[in-house]
């Protein structure tokens, strides 16, 4: 039976563990010859811009010894209206796996409905699991834990902020979001991690309450991909949801600054603080290699 990795939920918090703990192996070098997926093919489809994703998913691939094969919609057949349907029936006989970067979350499920390879969500407008698991592994990796973290994301409540709210239910962390009104998570997402949570998933206003008590502390970029036509009333919107050198105070002295990226530097965070000591965002866009290779032996082997 085929497992797909449309959202966090799609693993269970021990194996979220064990894959955060096989990530940190493949990160120390540890079979670093070992290539279990010699032989396999793995698709990636994006239908959107892709700079760390796309290069990390490519080269995990080549590290486990299996090919990967990028597809851009506008070259395949499904960009001439060929259906999602028979597009995945048909990639299911050659590929062994496929990655899916696209716009409607809906669209990612119809294809992984009909495809009997696994299906990895490589971020569409509703959720980016795979940025999530790199998350937890940085946080781990320089807290030492899960359990009982506090985190505080500043800003928009998007795909990213939305895949954080189940990485924090399924993994007990706490997290606070400040975003102005107008911007929260998905309702429904937000209801389903708080009835299982055994964490706190707070929603408020105020960056500085958000970031008070923080062991790290999130930021996205304000306008999405897809939402240009909204950018200028975003910029306005989200002026003061930025983490400077005034907001980075209000948390713990040690801690951590995190940003999915790309981003942009002067609006949602500053050079100084993206550049600064208690920055890990680099570490962070490298554990993307790390924690997709160990998604992909788990889905795989
Ligand atoms: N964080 C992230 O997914 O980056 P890309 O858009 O460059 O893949
Ligand atoms: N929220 C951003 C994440 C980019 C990695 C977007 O969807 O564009």
């Amino acid at each position: 039976m085929k497992r797909d990795f449309l959202t966090l939920w799609d693993l269970s918090s021990d194996e979220i563990t064990a894959l955060l703990k096989r990530a940190i192996e493949l990160k120390s070098g540890m079979d670093a010859n070992r290539c279990p997926l010699i032989g396999r093919s793995v698709g990636l489809l994006f239908e959107k811009a892709s700079t760390r994703t796309r290069v990390s998913f490519e080269v995990g691939i080549y590290q486990l010894g299996a090919q990967s094969i990028y597809l851009n919609p506008r070259e395949i057949q499904l960009g001439r209206g060929e259906t999602i349907g028979d597009t995945a029936k048909v990639l299911s006989r050659y590929l062994n796996a496929i990655v899916i970067r696209t716009y409607a979350h809906s669209t990612l499920e119809e294809f992984a409905s009909h495809s009997s390879i696994p299906v990895i969500n490589g971020l569409t407008d509703l959720h980016h699991p795979c940025q999530a698991l790199a998350d937890l592994m940085t946080i781990l990796e320089k807290k030492g834990k899960l359990k009982g973290i506090h985190l505080a994301y500043i800003g928009d409540g998007n795909n990213v902020s939305n895949s954080l709210i189940e990485a924090a239910s399924r993994m007990e962390m706490n997290l606070t979001i400040a975003c102005p009104e107008g911007y929260e998570p998905d309702p429904d997402l937000l209801e389903r991690a708080r009835s299982s949570a055994k964490s706190e998933i707070i929603i408020l206003r105020d960056p500085r309450e958000a970031a008070g008590r923080a062991d790290a502390i999130y930021t996205d970029i304000w306008v999405s991909m897809g939402q240009e036509d909204k950018a200028e009333e975003k910029k306005r919107k989200f002026k003061n949801y930025q983490i400077n050198s005034a907001l980075l105070p209000c948390a713990k002295k040690d801690a951590i600054v995190l940003h999915c990226l790309p981003a942009h530097r002067g609006e949602e965070i500053t050079d100084d603080v993206m550049d600064g000591p208690q920055s890990a965002v680099f570490d962070q866009a490298e554990n993307r290699l790390h924690t997709q290779k160990a998604l992909l032996e788990f889905l795989l082997t």
